[in-house]
């Protein structure tokens, strides 16, 4: 039933021919950084990983990452730390800068999402409005929905979602196919699936061979091929939330022509000479904690969504997130 949380903007709507243009930069390293949720000590993780790489890489951080800062002070941390890189919008960008309130949190949340977790989200996206001034609005506006990177030669699509839609959720973990029959189970999946011959037809499409996405919560890697040509898709989870069973960390992705898997990798490919690793975002989870309870006490709304993913993570296992011919990396003790 559409509905706040539920619907879809028309605004959302895109065609994967819109990645095909010219690349937005060029690299020989990115880091490409989803759902990170408000979590500003996971921002200082990963511009502090970046300062450790050989060579600066670029940065771009693919939307929502503002969500859970509600403090004014940490949503300016996060402002301020997000746009002295690259930003696409993600469905909480928009949802702050749209004049229409019956989006809700813009997640255009499934039906196999329960109504208790959609109506969660909504109450947070509703607070979180009430804090960005109209510069911080502006900024956020202005920011674009996708766009596509030039990663030493390969040509890289960034998207919140999928490449139809800002909040699209046909690259989510429990909707690609082959089934991860975990996924679907836990989540509630209901279809359709998405196929590889879909994800190659957007790939071809927009003229990519790498589509980095987040917003559906679960990471993984999945590469695909047709007529002996690789594609590969990267959905980063969030990097601001924990993603894994035992893991208190949020994850990124890395595309580098260094072809060294990093030390920290928990799995990744070599794509015709892109090394592509998930890296963890290792912020702290006691000081995200402290942010997390000031802004989000028991009994709040987002309290009742997030507060046992950030204490426990989820039961997600490395394993479930290393999909096709991805393999586990040397970060995976
Ligand atoms: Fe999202």
């Amino acid at each position: 039933m559409p509905g706040p949380g539920r619907s879809c903007p028309v605004a959302y709507r895109h065609r994967p021919e819109e990645l095909a243009g010219p690349p937005a930069f060029a690299c020989t390293t990115l880091y490409v950084v989803g759902g990170l949720y408000g979590n500003a000590h996971a921002l200082e993780a990963v511009v502090a990983r970046a300062a450790a790489e050989p060579s600066p890489p670029e940065i771009v951080f693919n939307g929502d990452f503002h969500y859970l800062d509600t403090d004014p002070g940490l949503f300016a941390a996060v402002e301020a730390g997000v746009h002295a890189h690259r930003a696409t919008r993600g469905n909480v960008e928009y949802a702050l800068t749209a004049d229409d309130d019956t989006v809700g949190c813009g997640c255009d949340y499934p039906d196999y999402v329960a109504d208790t977790v959609v109506a969660g989200s909504n109450l947070v996206v509703e607070q979180l409005r009430t804090v960005p001034d109209d510069r911080a609005r502006a900024r956020l506006a202005a920011l674009p929905h996708q766009l596509t990177a030039n990663v030493g030669g390969h040509r890289v699509g960034i998207v919140h979602g999928d490449p139809e839609s800002l909040a699209g959720w046909r690259l989510a973990l429990e909707a690609v196919d082959p089934p991860d029959e975990r996924a679907r189970a836990v989540t509630g999946f209901t279809g359709p699936a998405t196929t590889s011959e879909t994800v190659v037809d957007w790939c071809r499409r927009a003229g990519v061979s790498v589509l980095c996405c987040t917003h559906t919560g679960l990471p993984y890697a999945q590469d695909h091929t047709a007529d002996g040509v690789r594609y590969l898709v990267v959905n980063n989870g969030c990097a601001g939330l924990p993603n894994f069973s035992g893991m208190r960390c949020g994850i990124l992705t890395r595309l580098s022509v260094d072809p060294h898997p990093p030390d920290d990798g928990l799995y990744g490919i070599t794509l015709d000479g892109l090394r592509v690793d998930a890296v963890p975002a290792r912020y702290g989870h006691d000081r995200w904690h402290a942010d997390f309870l000031r802004c989000w006490p028991p009994g709040s709304a987002a309290h009742a969504n997030y507060a046992a993913r950030i204490e426990e993570g989820t039961w997600l296992t490395v394993d479930h997130a290393t999909r096709g011919t991805v393999t586990a990396g040397p970060g995976v003790s």
